[in-house]
């Protein structure tokens, strides 16, 4: 969702603004703008892609502080006129927000009350009039005064042309960062921005607020209580940022599977005592041995790796576990206590509603873990304790690699703790051996890349397409169905195969390309059966599978094999060529496969 940085300091302004905009791109938005401050404040924007900003851009801007903001429309379509930075009434505020101003049509009302002219349909563009009515000669004061008037999330930057090279930032939901360097100090919504420019960055928690000035940054809280700030290290991965040879982020992403999957288990398998050692746990481990019952929350591609963790933990623990949206989870007044565990699980680390539901579990006493990507981000700060997946960062809107790593940390995580409780040595050491091979079955998946490329092009020209799992195949058919859905537009659909036959079995014809996801495990005859049931009704079919058999190849119209692994690695393995199949569909269709239309990275909103 949107983006923000900030640059105070000797050098240009603009360069750093534009280049950590592009950096920001991922995360979706539909139009873009900067604020220059110097004798006065300039504002450039357009509407859509960053290179129409670009090309809006006088060529000389010698500035040497500035803001600047990518746009995901939440109140008002995408404009110009909406584009952020946001000018007071008078001209001389400039302002970039993240979040959502619950109270802000009764605060507009008052303002044009009071015969401001609003510019936008945004719910940001009174804060800028209001900073302007509220200030007498001190942006800090004037932003604080005003913070204490508006309701709901934000994360803001704000120049004033009266206080050249200062910018005041504030954060309530929304992601900050502030970036330190010598004579110069940057500010970020997303720590993508500021790699390679600096790696001490101080974060921002919810009621604080930084003023920054080129040789100073000072730290308080909106109530104006001064604050000591803890400065941690942002690790550079700038290589890890760039596609390099690949034509897109996603594709690289999935071709990262390999490393990434091992980066998740590196220095946690114990095969001596064949179980995992996850140090984040360390502290809560009692505890969380003494939980009668585990909630799994998340959203999207997450909610799909909790499914997966659902049926390990189930089948492994032996104790209750349910799958919660997060985003239902916290307005159903769920039944969570002490003895609960809620596991939280966040690729971006950012997502809204699984903050939310967190501090809901929290609030009724359980005891809340987190599984995110993203280090010392809002969920992993959060959680009572927690695992990072170690996946680096994702670009591509579409989560592939973070999937797969979300599944092994799932896996690990099921080992540990049934370890614990009743799992015997010999299976312990067997699946800790079986997580060692696994980056080279993904490799041979890979190594399939240009087959399953030609497989795909028979699913482009169609509208709709069905997937079918059974038992741990199923979240893996709800995963496939989302990320072709997410980047070709196909409507896609995800069942439990068994499911088929009392409804979408009417879809089914020559038109109805059906995706099945058949690994050799107890349901394999079953799912076999279902596989039928759709070739009798001329649908086409493409089966993922561990034996491309004589049956099966008679069966389908086309197979796509995958190694021999321990069942419960299986979803890991069958999720790569389905990861494949809508990259390759995407690119058939023309369509934007790093940026889909109306998507975000980080979904910062309710
Ligand atoms: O960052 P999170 O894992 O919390 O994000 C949750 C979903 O928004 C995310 O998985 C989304 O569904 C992706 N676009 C899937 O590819």
């Amino acid at each position: 969702m949107c983006g923000i940085v900030g640059y105070t300091g000797k050098a240009k302004a603009s360069p750093f603004l534009m280049e950590g905009l592009k950096r920001l791109e991922y995360r979706g938005y539909d139009s873009a703008g900067i604020a220059l401050s110097d004798k006065g404040i300039e504002i450039h924007r357009a509407k859509g892609k960053i290179d129409n900003l670009r090309q809006k851009l006088p060529r000389e801007l010698k500035q040497t502080c500035g803001i600047g903001h990518t746009r995901w429309a939440t109140h008002g379509k995408p404009s110009e006129a909406n584009a952020h930075p946001h000018r007071s009434q008078d001209g001389k505020v400039a302002l970039i927000h993240n979040g959502i101003i619950e109270n802000y049509a009764s605060l507009r009302t008052e303002l044009i009350e009071l015969g401001f002219e609003m510019k936008s349909e945004t719910d940001t563009e009174v804060l800028a009039h209001l900073i302007q009515k509220c200030y007498k000669g001190d942006l800090e004061a004037a932003v604080r005064e005003v913070l204490g008037l508006v309701t709901g999330a934000y994360g803001i930057a704000v120049m004033h042309e009266n206080e050249p090279g200062r910018i005041v930032a504030a954060k309530m939901g929304s992601p900050l960062i502030i970036g330190l360097g010598t004579g110069e100090n940057y500010l970020a919504s997303d720590r993508t921005a500021l790699m390679g420019h600096t790696q001490n960055v101080v974060i921002l928690e919810d009621g604080e607020m930084a003023v920054i000035d080129p040789d100073e940054v000072r730290f308080s809280t909106i109530e104006a209580e001064a604050l000591d700030p803890q400065v941690t290290e942002l690790k550079d991965e700038v290589e890890r940022i760039e596609k390099g040879e690949f034509p897109h982020f996603m594709l690289k992403e999935i071709f990262e599977q390999p490393r990434t999957i091992s980066d998740s288990f590196a220095g946690r398998l114990l095969s001596e005592e064949g179980t995992a050692h996850l140090g984040g746990l360390d502290n809560v481990i009692d505890r969380l041995m003494e939980c009668d019952r585990i909630i799994l929350t998340a959203c999207g591609t997450s909610w799909h790796a909790a499914l997966v963790g659902e049926y390990m933990l189930e089948e492994y623990l032996r104790i209750p576990v349910e799958v919660e949206y997060a985003s239902e989870f916290r307005y159903r007044n769920p039944v969570v206590d002490e003895n609960t565990a809620v596991i939280a699980i966040s690729q971006s680390g950012e997502t809204a509603d699984t903050l939310a539901a967190m501090k809901e579990a929290k609030r009724k006493g359980a005891l809340v873990l987190g599984i995110c990507n993203r280090v010392g981000s809002a969920i992993a700060r959060e959680s009572h304790g927690g695992v990072y997946i170690h996946a680096g960062p994702e670009i591509g809107v579409a989560s592939t690699k973070a999937f797969t790593s979300q599944l092994v940390v799932l896996t690990l995580l099921t080992i540990k703790l049934a370890r614990i409780r009743s799992m015997g040595f010999s299976e312990g050491k067997n699946l800790v051996d079986e997580l060692r091979g696994l980056p080279d079955k993904v490799e041979q998946v890979l190594k399939g890349a240009k087959e399953i490329e030609r497989i795909s092009q028979m699913l482009a020209p169609h509208h709709n397409a069905l997937y079918l799992g059974r038992g741990l195949a199923f979240p893996v058919a709800l995963e496939g169905a989302l990320k072709l859905k997410e980047i070709s537009y196909i409507h896609a659909e995800g069942y439990p195969a068994a499911e088929m036959k009392h409804g979408p079995i009417a879809l089914i014809d020559e038109n109805m390309p059906v995706i099945v996801i058949a690994p050799s495990d107890d349901n394999y005859e079953k799912v076999i059966s279902n596989l039928q049931e759709v070739r009798a009704r001329s649908g086409k079919t493409i089966v993922i599978a561990t034996q491309a058999d004589t049956k099966l190849q008679e069966l389908a119209d086309e197979v796509i094999q995958i190694p021999h692994s321990h069942p419960i690695l299986s979803p890991i393995l069958s999720s790569i060529p389905l990861q494949l199949i809508s990259y390759y569909v995407a690119v058939a269709r023309g369509c934007d496969v790093d940026q889909p239309r109306n998507l975000a990275k980080s979904v910062t909103v309710e």
